[in-house]
């Protein structure tokens, strides 16, 4: 069958996000990428002026439904069904859970775990259709080696692990597959409090002595996404550099 790919990425001006949209658009010259935005968008934009008729933004807050279903519907007026989701949007707001408010605590939750079921339940449609689709959802390595300070964080991607496994047995035999990856550090996406220090302590204590490049982790994602990837489903594959 041949396919073209419509892709959603969401959180896509940020780091992880555009160097997949770039990494998609320069490998599959036939598909079309959607670059989920909110507030900030100028990563985004350098993306859809290096790609046109290709890259599209995409005006979408995620833990909201109505945006979910208008986001699909918007793909689908501009381009056909969607047939693969990256559900890569998220945000971290650390505290001891002795001080962290309930208000940290359910944005973060919101954020990183109940839009992933927003997402994975607007996209099952349209996949449904078409018996065939792709669903990754950007977990953490913070997920499987939860760090002191991340309860709410930590909470919200191993839920989403749970989530993906889950579903992609719900999604076994229409041609969905379902996946998750668990990246550890990335190279640029860092957390702005940590000190040079810091930085190189924790690469001492990675094996590969570095942190990964945003284009390591998309080239899991494309494969993840692509059709030979049809009898994985239901992983969580651990990005690390073997730090755990
Ligand atoms: N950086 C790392 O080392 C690392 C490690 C493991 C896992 N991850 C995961 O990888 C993913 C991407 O991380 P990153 O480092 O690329 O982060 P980033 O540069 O901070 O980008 C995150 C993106 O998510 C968007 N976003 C957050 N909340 C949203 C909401 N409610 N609705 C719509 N968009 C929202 C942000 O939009 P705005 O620009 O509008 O705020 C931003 O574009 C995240 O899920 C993160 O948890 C990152």
């Amino acid at each position: 069958m041949e396919l073209i790919r419509r892709i959603l990425i969401t959180g896509a001006n940020g780091k992880l996000g555009h160097a997949t949209a770039r990494y998609f658009l320069e490998r599959d010259l036939s598909c079309h990428v959607f670059l989920g935005v909110r507030e900030r968008r100028e990563q985004a934009e350098a993306v859809v002026a290096d790609f046109p008729g290709r890259a599209f933004l995409c005006p979408l807050e995620i833990t909201s439904e109505e945006a979910w279903t208008e986001a699909l519907a918007g793909i689908e007026a501009q381009s056909g069904l969607l047939n693969v989701l990256i559900n890569n949007a998220g945000y971290h707001d650390d505290a001891l859970l002795a001080s962290m408010s309930q208000t940290q605590w359910s944005g973060v939750l919101d954020a990183n775990l109940n839009a992933v079921f927003l997402g994975c339940q607007a996209a099952m449609k349209p996949m449904m259709q078409q018996r065939w689709g792709r669903m990754i959802n950007v977990a953490s390595l913070s997920a499987l080696h939860s760090p002191a300070g991340q309860t709410n964080y930590a909470a919200a991607k191993a839920g989403v692990l749970g989530l993906t496994q889950s579903l992609a047995k719900e999604c076994a035999r229409l041609g969905i597959t379902v996946n998750a990856i668990c990246p550890g550090h990335i190279e640029g996406a860092l957390p702005k409090s940590w000190s040079d220090e810091q930085i190189k302590a924790v690469k001492r204590e990675t094996p590969m002595r570095r942190f990964a490049r945003p284009e390591e982790i998309a080239a899991v994602l494309f494969f993840l996404a692509s059709a030979e990837a049809s009898y994985m489903t239901g992983t969580s594959l651990k990005l690390d550099g073997a730090l755990v």
